[in-house]
């Protein structure tokens, strides 16, 4: 099979953010850099709160006393996630012939400016998954016409699977200014209430949340956060129990955040970016233009923009041909038009994501690329080892970090993907599961 590069647009984009001192990551000599080979498994509900309770058994008090959870499940992960992805466990809704793990492999390097991460994974799926959702327009309305695999409509049979693949990297500093990260990994951010967990709350109720709903974030549903956001942690999570400002503008202050880069394949890379975001009280983005918006319109139930004709072969939609087509266009702010009823047709498609050719601000800070060929992906995320901005964690060599890894495979989303358990990243040292080394 041809090898499919996504990101043609990197080197430019490198370039017109003043990134030119950055090496192209392709150009590395990577075979000269140590490679880990990193399991990731399906983890189910297996929140903090399911960590944390007596259904954990011995697992618990151990969490409690801050064990790491590897003194305990150490090469255990293929078996954690065969017995969760089968349904047995933590798991109410599987997805039938999913894989309970995969093999990540991992290289990182870093010069005198730029930190730079290659990470390559077979995927489920004989194609890339370079799609996302997509609406159609049927009977006089838009409906959902491709999405994520555990979408109601999807399951339903009367919408088609389709979502990108993502591989996502959560990174803390090396003060251990977020408290357990170092020990329990991922699973400080993830909470029984966000979605698709036990006791997701309705969008109703976060809707009329003072500080998250309607009057303020405008979020209807909960995503990962961190407990030292709230004033108590309950079954739900605590996820209405938000501190006050002035005591979450103190946490930040000192730094009680994680940063979180998601190399996502539609809705990044195809710009040359990955979003960069951070998890505090919220998976928050990083302030600026950042790679991808919302293309729906929730109130008037129609996308936002349509693509312009006079860059798309006359057609101001994709048609059902085109919906997995690779060569399909992706709409983005330079081949699209304001939405227009009077243009749309019977079976018309349209993205409901748009592209921003032009990120700026801490969102334009990562850099990524990727390239499907032969079953693999093979993704690279770069940027500035201290890009002075206050919602990303500064790297610096000689220094080793606590993180986290995860990926999402075969056109899923929210927690039905593949993360790791605690790991730590050193830079120049030897003391981590992935060891960073200096280039010239
Ligand atoms: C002190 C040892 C210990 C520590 C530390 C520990 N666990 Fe466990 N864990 C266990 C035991 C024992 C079980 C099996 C419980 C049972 O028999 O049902 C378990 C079960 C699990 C399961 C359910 C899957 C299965 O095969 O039963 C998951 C998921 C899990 N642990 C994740 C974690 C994570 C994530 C951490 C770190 C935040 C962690 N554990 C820390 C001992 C530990």
């Amino acid at each position: 099979m041809q090898a499919k590069t996504i990101a043609c647009a990197a080197g430019l984009s490198a370039l017109i953010a003043g990134q030119a001192s950055a090496l192209e990551p392709d150009k590395i000599n990577w075979a000269a850099v140590p490679k880990s080979q990193i399991t990731l498994f399906y983890p189910g509900q297996s929140t903090q709160e399911w960590i944390l309770s007596a259904a954990h058994k011995a697992g618990a008090t151990g969490v409690r006393e801050g064990k790491n959870c590897l003194k305990c499940h150490a090469d255990e992960e293929a078996d954690i996630g065969k017995t969760i992805v089968s349904g047995k466990k933590l798991e109410p809704n599987p997805i039938a012939g999913k894989p309970g793990s995969i093999k990540v492999t991992v290289q990182a390097a870093y010069d005198k400016e730029n930190f730079y991460l290659k990470a390559s994974w077979p995927t489920n799926l004989k194609e890339a998954g370079v799609f996302h959702n997509y609406k159609g327009f049927k009977d006089g309305k838009w409906v959902t016409y491709g999405d994520n695999r555990t979408n109601k409509d999807v399951k339903a049979g009367k919408a088609k699977a389709s979502y990108e693949d993502r591989f996502n990297f959560m990174l803390g500093d090396n003060k251990g200014s977020v408290a357990n990260f170092e020990s329990q990994g991922c699973w400080v951010t993830c909470h029984n209430s966000l979605r698709d967990t036990p006791n997701e709350p309705k969008k109703e109720a976060v809707e009329a949340h003072p500080v998250l709903g309607k009057d303020g974030m405008k979020k209807s549903d909960i995503r990962k956060y961190l407990p030292e956001t709230r004033t108590a942690i309950d079954d739900a999570g605590g996820w209405d129990k938000l501190k006050d400002k002035a005591a979450l503008d103190a946490l930040m202050g000192k730094g009680a955040f994680l940063d979180l880069w998601q190399a996502r394949a539609y809705r990044s890379i195809p710009v040359g970016k990955a979003d960069d975001s951070y998890v505090f009280q919220y998976r928050n983005f990083d302030k600026g233009k950042k790679p991808f918006d919302s293309n729906w319109d929730g109130e008037k139930k129609q996308p936002k923009f349509m693509f312009d004709p006079d860059k798309n072969n006359g057609a101001t939609a994709l048609t059902a041909a085109q919906f997995r087509d690779p060569k399909a266009p992706k709409l983005d702010n330079t081949n699209s038009v304001p939405y227009d009823q009077a243009k749309v047709k019977d079976g018309d498609i349209l993205p409901g994501f748009i592209l921003n050719t032009k990120t700026d601000g801490s969102a334009n800070d990562l850099n990524a690329s990727g390239t499907w060929a032969n079953g693999v992906w093979t993704m690279y995320v770069w940027r500035k080892l201290d890009t002075q901005q206050k919602d990303d964690v500064a790297l610096a060599a000689g220094q080793t970090y606590p993180m986290g890894m995860a990926v999402h495979d075969d056109n899923v989303t929210t927690r039905f993907h593949y993360v790791s358990l605690p790991l730590k990243l050193s830079l120049g040292k030897k003391d981590g599961q992935i060891n960073a080394v200096e280039i010239k």
